[in-house]
């Protein structure tokens, strides 16, 4: 049994904007709310959905209904979504075991109760009730990890789109302090760039809130675009990606407001773009997923030593300060995450089918260790270090407030990885070229 998402109420008789469950729309591609999807054992599909309305349709927009789901969605029946609770004990009724996703939806684990009670009162007309309860979220987020050609289709035209976003706001900015040197730009008004772009290709809109961060605001990892001057002479730095049909996408890059960097952020950035360099060399079938992020981060420890922003005489050599995570105060997330219908996608990072190792957790406990699983051609990662530097007495003033990141989508190949985001660039040199030229 597979549920879609509720709707969310917003303020007043106002909602939030309808979306969909995620796996539910990967299984049926509808995405009206209150809608169930049934599967049982045999492979019938039934899906529950609202009834047609023409009252409610003048209000709210069309609704499929029940009649036109089979031929439209290609499942095997349909009814009103009102049927729910009648339908459940049926189709339970003699099935070795229920299954849904564990977790995931609160109002379910009583309606499957209920149901089973039903099931269970009939058991003296010889009605088996089920046995099990088994969660079906694991087989389907593995499903969901590994992208067909048509998914891949999607994520490519989304990627693409969300590229085209960024080398806009890029020529926005290049524009506007061409035009007023000494001015400024407000972070909204690139995000209204950002949003005017993922619009008019069609998109459905931010896969997820876009940062956009001007100067210091860079250094703080979950800002949102607010209200803050951009000014010449600093970074702004823009995570923003635009779903469509389902899919999300997630770029970062960092520019300088005016086209120029700076000497010392152009000495950082350039060390960001090496380890995302490494990161997309380790992303290949058969590395683990974590490889991208241990090559990411040897490139950036030894950039922090060579930089000054890590003392050799405090931390030691690369790799005392990979052993003891000293990078860790100006690189502090991981290197990359499964991307797909969600921003953020399912999908184990462990491989489970693999030997943990037991190691001491130095305070008298025991941590299991378990190796991160490996890439396969189909599965889509993010990849996307940075550099974060707060002030401090005991680091090089001329990075205080520099926050650098860069996000690139990569799809694993037979013998690689594909980037789908390199509409706009990450080299510096070409940034600058095209907040030049643009
Ligand atoms: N935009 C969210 C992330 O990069 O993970
Ligand atoms: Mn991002
Ligand atoms: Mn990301």
């Amino acid at each position: 049994m597979i549920p879609t998402a509720p709707e969310r109420p917003r303020s007043g008789d106002s909602d939030h904007p309808y979306r969909h469950d995620s796996t539910f729309h990967y299984l049926t591609g509808f995405d009206e709310p209150e809608a169930w999807l049934l599967l049982d054992a045999s492979g019938r599909s039934t899906l529950l959905c609202r009834e047609k309305n023409p009252e409610r349709e003048l209000w709210d927009g069309k609704r499929l209904g029940p009649e036109a789901a089979p031929s439209a969605l290609g499942v095997d029946d349909a009814c009103e979504v009102g049927r729910l609770a009648s339908l459940l004990p049926e189709r339970l009724a003699d099935q070795p075991a229920v299954w849904f996703a564990f977790g995931m939806h609160a109002q379910l684990p009583a309606l499957i109760d209920e149901a089973l009670a039903k099931v269970r009162q009939r058991s003296r007309s010889g009605v088996a009730c089920p046995e099990a309860e088994r969660d079906l979220g694991p087989l389907l987020a593995e499903m969901r990890l590994h992208k067909d050609a048509d998914e891949l289709q999607t994520m490519r035209r989304a990627a693409q789109i969300s590229a085209g976003a960024h080398a806009r706001a890029m020529r926005y900015c290049a524009q506007r302090f061409r035009a007023h040197p000494q001015g400024s730009v407000r972070e909204y008004e690139i995000e209204a760039e950002l949003l005017h772009e993922f619009r008019r290709h069609g998109t459905q809109g931010p896969a997820y809130t876009s940062i956009v961060a001007a100067g210091a605001n860079a250094c703080v990892l979950h800002y949102a675009a607010a209200d803050a001057e951009l000014r010449a002479g600093e970074l702004c730095l823009i995570d923003a990606g635009c779903e469509l049909d389902g899919y999300a996408s997630d770029v970062t890059r960092t520019f300088p407001a005016d086209g120029r960097y700076t000497p010392a952020q152009r000495e950082l950035y350039d060390i960001v773009a090496a380890s995302q360099a490494a990161a997309i060399d380790a992303t290949r079938p058969g590395a683990r997923h974590r490889d991208a992020h241990h090559a990411a981060v040897r490139v950036l420890a030894q950039g922090m030593l060579d930089t000054g922003l890590l003392a050799r005489d405090q931390v030691g050599d690369l790799d005392a300060v990979i052993e003891s995570a000293a990078y860790r105060r100006f690189y502090m997330h991981g290197t990359g995450h499964w991307l797909g219908r969600d921003v953020h996608d399912v999908g184990l990072y462990l491989a489970l089918d693999e030997p943990a190792a037991e190691e001491s957790d130095g305070r008298g406990g025991r941590i299991v260790r378990r190796p991160s699983r490996r890439l396969e051609p189909g599965m889509v990662v993010t990849i996307e270090p940075g550099i974060y530097v707060r002030p401090g007495p005991d680091v090089p003033e001329r990075y205080w407030n520099i926050g650098i990141r860069i996000e690139d989508d990569a799809v694993v190949t037979p013998s690689g990885c594909e980037l789908l985001t390199r509409a706009v660039p990450v080299d510096a040199d070409r940034i600058e070229a095209l907040m030049r030229e643009g």
